[in-house]
C-alpha cells in the first residue's frame, strides 16, 4: 500500500517543525527519514499514524485519505491499520509476551486468530518458546523482536519505525537490521523508517529522505544520495568525506579545482561542461577516492598524516594538506604515524558543488 503526502505541514507554535511536503512512498518500499536531532523525523512519522495532527495538507493510504485538512477527515491511530515499533521498544510490564503480541488483535475484536497470529508472529522473530515470559524477563534484543512480533501480528500494510535499534548495542543492532530488513519484504510492508544513523540508513533503505530543519533536502536511492548530494548539508550528513573549497581553474587546458597556490587537483575535461573558470565551488572527495604514497612523490599533493583509527580490515586516516585548512580522508592497509609527511592523490570521481544555486555535477578527478 503506497502513502503519499501532498503539501503536508506541521507548525508547534512559531516552529515550524514539517516544511510543507509532497512525496510518494511506494508499495513495498522502505523508506528511511535521515538527519540530525530536531529535523522532524519522528514528527513526521506520528503523523503518519495519526498520533500528530498536522497543520494542513493530506495523507493518503493506497489513494484513500486517512487525513485531509480541506476535507476535515483525521483517521485515529487504530483505524489507520498500521503497525509501529518504537526505540524505547513500549511493552506493557504486567502483560506476558503472548498478550503483549495478542493486545491488537483482541482490540481489533479478531479473538478467533489470536492464537495462530501471535504464534506466527513470534516464530517470525524466533521467539515462539518465549510466550509465558514477562518483558522484565527478557534481554533488550529480545523485548525490541517482541516488539516487532506486536507489530506485525495484526498484518498490517505499513509499518512504523522510529530508532528501534538505537537502544541496542552494535553487534545486536546488526543482527536485528538484517531480521527486520527481511521480515518487511517478507510480509510485503510498506515501511518507513526513521533514523539519526547514515549508515544504517543506506543499508536498509530502497530510498533515503535526507531532513534537516524541517525540510526535506534529497530523496533518492543510497547510491544516488551518496554519490550525488545536491547540497553541502546532504554531503556532509551522508558518508564519510571531505567538503574541499575551490576555484575551478585551468592549467594547460586541463581543468583543475584550485584549493590554494600549492594544491591543484586535476578534474577530467569530459565531465566540466558548465563550469567556467573562476567559478566558486565545494569538492566531495570521499576517502576511497584518495591514495596515499608514503614515498612523497613529484606529481602528488604533499600532506601530512592528522589522525589514525584503525577499522579492522583498514585503517582511516586524516590528513591535512599543506599550506591549507583544508582536511582529506583516506583509508590505508598499513598504520602511518601520526605527523608523517605524505604524498596523496585524488584518483576517481569527485562530486562537486556550485556555491551559487545548488546545481551539482559529477567530475572525475
Ligand atoms: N509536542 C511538541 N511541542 C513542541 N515542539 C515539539 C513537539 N514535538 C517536537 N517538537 C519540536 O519539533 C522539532 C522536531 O522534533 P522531532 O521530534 O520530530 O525531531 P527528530 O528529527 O525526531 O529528532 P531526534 O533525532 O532527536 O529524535 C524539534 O525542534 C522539537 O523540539
Ligand atoms: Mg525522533
Amino acid at each position: 500500500m503506497d502513502i503519499q503526502f501532498k503539501q503536508l505541514e506541521k507548525w508547534f507554535g512559531q516552529l515550524q517543525a514539517l516544511k510543507p511536503l509532497s512525496m510518494t512512498v511506494q508499495s513495498g518500499e522502505f523508506v528511511s527519514l535521515v538527519g540530525p536531532s530536531g529535523c522532524g523525523k519522528t514528527t513526521l512519522l506520528r503523523m503518519i499514524a495519526g498520533l500528530e495532527e498536522p497543520a494542513s495538507g493530506a495523507i493518503h493510504f493506497g489513494g484513500t485519505a486517512v487525513y485531509d485538512n480541506s476535507r476535515k477527515v483525521n483517521l485515529p491511530p487504530q483505524k489507520r491499520k498500521i503497525g509501529m515499533v518504537f526505540q524505547d521498544f513500549a511493552l506493557w510490564p504486567h502483560m506476558t509476551v503472548f498478550e503483549n503480541v495478542a493486545y491488537g488483535l483482541k482490540a481489533a475484536g479478531r479473538n478467533k486468530e489470536v492464537q495462530e497470529k501471535v504464534s506466527e508472529a513470534l516464530d517470525n522473530v524466533q521467539l515462539g518458546s518465549f510466550q509465558e515470559r514477562y518483558p522484565h524477563q527478557l534481554s533488550g534484543g529480545q523485548q525490541q523482536r517482541v516488539a516487532i512480533a506486536r507489530a506485525v501480528a495484526t498484518d498490517p500494510d505499513i509499518m512504523l519505525l522510529d530508532e528501534p535499534l538505537s537502544a541496542l548495542d552494535a553487534s545486536l543492532r546488526d543482527e536485528m537490521r538484517i531480521l527486520l530488513q527481511s521480515l518487511v519484504k517478507k510480509l510485503n510492508m510498506t515501511a518507513v523508517y526513521v533514523t539519526h544513523d547514515q549508515s544504517e540508513a543506506m543499508a536498509m533503505s530502497d530510498r533515503v529522505v535526507v531532513m534537516n530543519d524541517g525540510k526535506v533536502q534529497q530523496t533518492g536511492t543510497p547510491e544516488e544520495i551518496y554519490q550525488r548530494p545536491v547540497n553541502e548539508v546532504v554531503a556532509s550528513f551522508i558518508g564519510k568525506g571531505a567538503l574541499i573549497q575551490g576555484l575551478v581553474t585551468e592549467v594547460e587546458d586541463v581543468p583543475m579545482l584550485k584549493v590554494n597556490a600549492d594544491v591543484q587537483i586535476p578534474l577530467s575535461t569530459s565531465k566540466t561542461k558548465g563550469l567556467e573558470p573562476h567559478d566558486w565551488v565545494h569538492a566531495i572527495i570521499r576517502p576511497e577516492q584518495v591514495s596515499l604514497d608514503t614515498a612523497p612523490a613529484e606529481a602528488g599533493i604533499r600532506a601530512a598524516v592528522e589522525t589514525v583509527s584503525f577499522l579492522g580490515e583498514r585503517y582511516e586516516v586524516s590528513l591535512t594538506l599543506d599550506g591549507s585548512d583544508e582536511r582529506l580522508f583516506a583509508y590505508t592497509p598499513e598504520r602511518t604515524v601520526p605527523g608523517q609527511e605524505v604524498s596523496v592523490t585524488v584518483r576517481s570521481t569527485i562530486h562537486l558543488i556550485q556555491h551559487k544555486g545548488g546545481v551539482s555535477r559529477e567530475e572525475t578527478a
